[in-house]
């Protein structure tokens, strides 16, 4: 790779050990890409935030990493384990302490890199500005997709570590999705079956993951609001190693695949168990206001039949509760987790004896392999009318 001057002595330890570890990382990365060079990136987004997927090694290095490096440019950190800012509610859910001291530690280590507290999984909700046609260097691959095919960013898939060094370097390798070529769809899905719910658009991407290796091109699905794109981006993460769909017309060249009844319900078979729910779970990708609201108004004067958790960010929360969003839901009987995702958390095991109800693929997909949970996939409309009254 052709590194600057400059990135060459960070990369030799000239300004620190933290900075050259970080350009390790990059070029590494980089020369298994072919990259022939860096990049400045505008933001930075981490996973790999909770302590029972960092482990001991992964919390070791943080810490000691996090003494010396400083990110430079705004970087958000994906969903954690526990509420931060009420860490010890979460040992009502059967955590131990010591699990929760540990989380925080891992918390505190990218505090003091200067991350911005998001612990979020959809951080251009309200953390991360973002322009299109921008390069940046995110982690989580719902938010890539989402961000490469929604909001007109440029981005790779990038790991938690890889997301990290890009953090305090500002930089990125040019590769994949930073160049234009590597944009164009390789494979074009014609939907013929009507997507009437963020459940399908859900179904199609997890179909979409599984036969697609580079960008996908849909035909059939006109436009997207955000809900359906949400679904849609984190599905296509769950099945696969995507990072960009089109809706563009395609070029006639390539392969055509047919997405229809069949498919979908071949889909539906492989994700949703035949059993009886004893919870519903709600927010993977966390939930968005828009979301929110519709959960609120679905179970207003209703309460839920099951235990109810809903996963969201700090600030969708807060935002929820100055439009009194929040109060409708928890006199449903709603439980709110900030800062935490329903795959992530050590929370979900065991939870509604076994078994639960949601509304996404991908919370279906980590729900049943994270937790060995049996897991119902409905739209959200059948949840709300189904598990509230
Ligand atoms: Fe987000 Fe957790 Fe789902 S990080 S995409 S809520 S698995």
């Amino acid at each position: 790779m052709n590194l600057t001057s400059e990135e060459e002595r960070a990369l030799r330890g000239e300004y620190g050990e933290a900075l050259a570890t970080a350009y390790r990382i990059l070029v590494a990365v980089g020369k298994a890409a072919d990259a022939e060079r860096l990049i400045p990136v505008s933001s930075a987004h981490i996973s790999g935030v909770t302590y029972h997927a960092l482990s001991d090694a992964g919390l070791e290095f943080l810490e000691d990493f996090s003494r010396t490096a400083k990110v430079v440019i705004p970087t958000t950190v994906n969903p954690c384990g526990i509420d931060t800012e009420n860490p010890n509610s979460i040992l009502g859910y059967g955590i131990d302490e010591d699990y929760v001291k540990n989380q925080l530690r891992v918390v505190n280590a990218y505090l003091r890199m200067g991350v911005t507290s998001s612990f979020s999984c959809i951080p251009f909700e309200g953390y991360l500005s973002v322009e299109p046609g921008s390069h940046v260097s995110w982690a989580e691959s719902s938010a890539v997709i989402y961000g490469n095919s929604f909001l007109g960013v440029k981005c790779n898939r990038e790991s938690g570590i890889s997301a990290l060094a890009s953090a305090v370097t500002g930089k990125t390798p040019l590769s994949g999705l930073h160049l234009d070529e590597n944009r164009r769809p390789s494979l074009v899905i014609k939907v013929k079956v009507p997507l009437k719910s963020t459940l399908d658009y859900g179904l199609l991407g997890y179909f979409a993951g599984k036969i697609a290796k580079d960008t996908v091109g849909f035909l059939g699905v006109k436009t997207l609001g955000k809900p359906e794109a949400k679904a849609l981006s984190a599905a296509i993460g769950t099945s696969g190693s995507i990072g960009m769909f089109t809706l563009e017309d395609s070029p006639q060249d390539i392969g055509t695949v047919i997405f229809g009844q069949q498919e979908r319900q071949q889909i539906l078979d492989e994700l949703s168990d035949p059993s009886q729910p004893g919870a519903v779970v709600l927010g993977c990708p966390q939930l968005t206001l828009e979301e929110m609201a519709t959960i609120a108004t679905g179970c207003e004067g209703r309460r839920f039949k099951a235990r109810c958790l809903l996963f969201c960010s700090r600030k969708i929360y807060q935002k929820g509760i100055e439009l009194g969003y929040v109060e409708k839901i928890r006199k449903a009987g709603g439980e709110f987790l900030c800062d935490s995702c329903g795959d992530l958390c050590l929370a979900m095991r065991g939870l509604g004896s076994g078994c639960i109800v949601t509304d996404t693929v991908k919370g279906a997909y980590y729900m049943k392999h994270a937790h060995s949970l049996k897991v119902v996939l409905q739209d959200l409309d059948t949840i709300l009318g189904e598990w509230t009254g």
